[in-house]
């Protein structure tokens, strides 16, 4: 199995380009389900969940071709051979139940096997499973597969989600396209990937409205076209990447870095002492005297500050001059990283939700355990700031969710190498 070797090296510099999402491309790919005709997506990022995705798509008879080096997905689900999601393709990733929606609108019906445990909380599919049923599907749960059907086809509905769930939200808005009639979903999330998979539904002919606000409304369609649609860019490898310069110093170009997708955590780089500009090509992020201020965040659906930059958020906090309150509010076991960060020197107290780190001059190098992706990264950050070497075991996690990570910092002068421990 493969580690990461970091070892701290001080100030960075250069330019990172920042790939399309991965969250994004894993709702536009199942979005091909919803028709006969090809779909295309470019701007792909190159990483494994993307791959579990195409052996998904591959496993229900569509056909998946990767090109450009990974970065061009053409798809086409002319032909579909079956309606079951396999439980040893879906316990490798959550976002697989996103086969659920499409299915069940274009077949009437759909056996996904439930995704099992996840290291960050226990995430059950219920808001998905309730929205649907309240455009007349029947679901039941038989074996560790959900069944479900949908006899002459899913009905629009008005519907509010109990919280604003990112993949029951991608679900219902793919479903509605071809349901008979017009379904309200409110209490929708807000994220940019589901802006983005409306934006693509469009092309394909769908009629929704109200993508990026809390009433999304989806006037169904009989049949959706093909299209080519480039990936929106990922906006927490962005923050990642400009979490580098923050914790090392520096001053580091984000190309396709957009501030509408990271409003919320610009803000709280801000009140950090680290200062955020928009260039012709992106994002430009420095720090540049003194040490990092603490500040407190708060985990929220967007455009709040994104649990997926949390823990990331946190590595910069371990050596900021003040001590900061982490509150997560979207997972209930999301801290993971910070007993791997203490490894390293980081004072971290955990209660329940609530983490408070109090900055320490120095982290110092330690051989540390990724346990989920997130997590992975922040340890990489860390790594970069501390002194002396810093070995991350279990590196599989990265690359589910960050393509040529040592790649990417090398460019901007971090000393960071891939080993095979074996
Ligand atoms: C997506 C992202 C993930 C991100 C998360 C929150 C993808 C592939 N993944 O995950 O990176 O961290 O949004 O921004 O896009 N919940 C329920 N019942 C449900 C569904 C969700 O209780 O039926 C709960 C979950 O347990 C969790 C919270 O709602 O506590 C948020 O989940 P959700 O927004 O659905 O996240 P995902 O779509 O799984």
């Amino acid at each position: 199995m493969d580690s990461i070797i970091v070892t701290g090296n001080g100030p960075l510099k250069g330019q990172i380009p920042i790939a399309g999402a991965k969250n994004a491309c894993l709702t536009l790919m199942p979005a091909t389900l919803l028709s006969e005709e090809p779909l295309t997506l470019t701007n792909a990022p190159r990483l494994s969940d993307i791959k579990t995705m195409t052996e998904l798509l591959q496993s229900l008879g569509a056909e998946v071709t990767s090109m450009q080096d990974g970065q061009v997905q053409a798809m086409s689900s002319h032909n579909l051979s079956t309606t079951r999601a396999e439980y040893d393709i879906v316990r490798k990733m959550r976002a697989s139940n996103l086969v659920l929606g499409p299915l069940l609108a274009r077949e009437h019906h759909a056996e996904v096997s439930l995704p099992g445990g996840c290291a960050i909380g226990a995430r059950p599919m219920d808001l998905h499973i309730t929205a649907l049923e309240a455009m007349g599907a029947e679901i039941e749960l038989k074996d560790g597969y959900l069944h479900a059907k949908a006899p002459g086809g899913l009905k629009g509905a008005v519907h509010e989600l109990r919280f604003a769930s990112v993949g029951a939200t991608e679900n219902v808005v793919m479903a509605a396209t071809l349901a008979k009639g017009t379904t309200v979903l409110k209490n929708a999330a807000r994220e940019p990937e589901i802006v983005d998979l409306v934006h693509c539904l469009r092309k394909m002919g769908a009629q929704i409205e109200g993508e990026g606000t809390s009433t999304i409304t989806i006037q169904g369609v009989d049949r959706l076209s093909g299209a080519t649609h480039p990936v929106v860019t990922d906006r927490i490898e962005l923050g990642t990447y400009m979490l580098a310069p923050a914790i090392c110093g520096g001053e580091v170009e984000l190309l396709g870095g957009r501030i509408d997708l990271v409003g919320a955590f610009c803000e709280k780089l801000d009140a950090a002492g680290i200062s955020v500009e928009e260039t012709d090509s992106g994002l430009k992020v420095a720090r540049k005297n003194g040490r990092v201020r603490a500040v407190d965040v708060v985990t929220e659906p967007f455009p709040g500050f994104p649990t997926d930059l949390q823990a990331q958020m946190m590595a910069l906090m371990c050596t900021a001059e003040g001590t900061s309150v982490l509150e997560e509010r979207i997972f209930e076991n999301r801290f993971m990283h910070a007993p791997e960060l203490m490894r390293m020197g980081a004072e971290i107290e955990v209660h329940g939700g609530t983490a408070t780190v109090t900055g320490v001059e120095k982290l110092k190098g330690a051989p540390v355990m990724a346990t989920d992706l997130r997590a992975s990264v922040s340890l990489i950050l860390a790594g970069l700031a501390a002194e002396g070497e810093t070995i991350v075991n279990r590196v599989y996690h990265l690359d589910r969710g960050y393509e040529r990570v040592e790649e990417k910092l090398r460019n901007i002068g971090a000393r960071i190498e891939r080993v095979n421990a074996e």
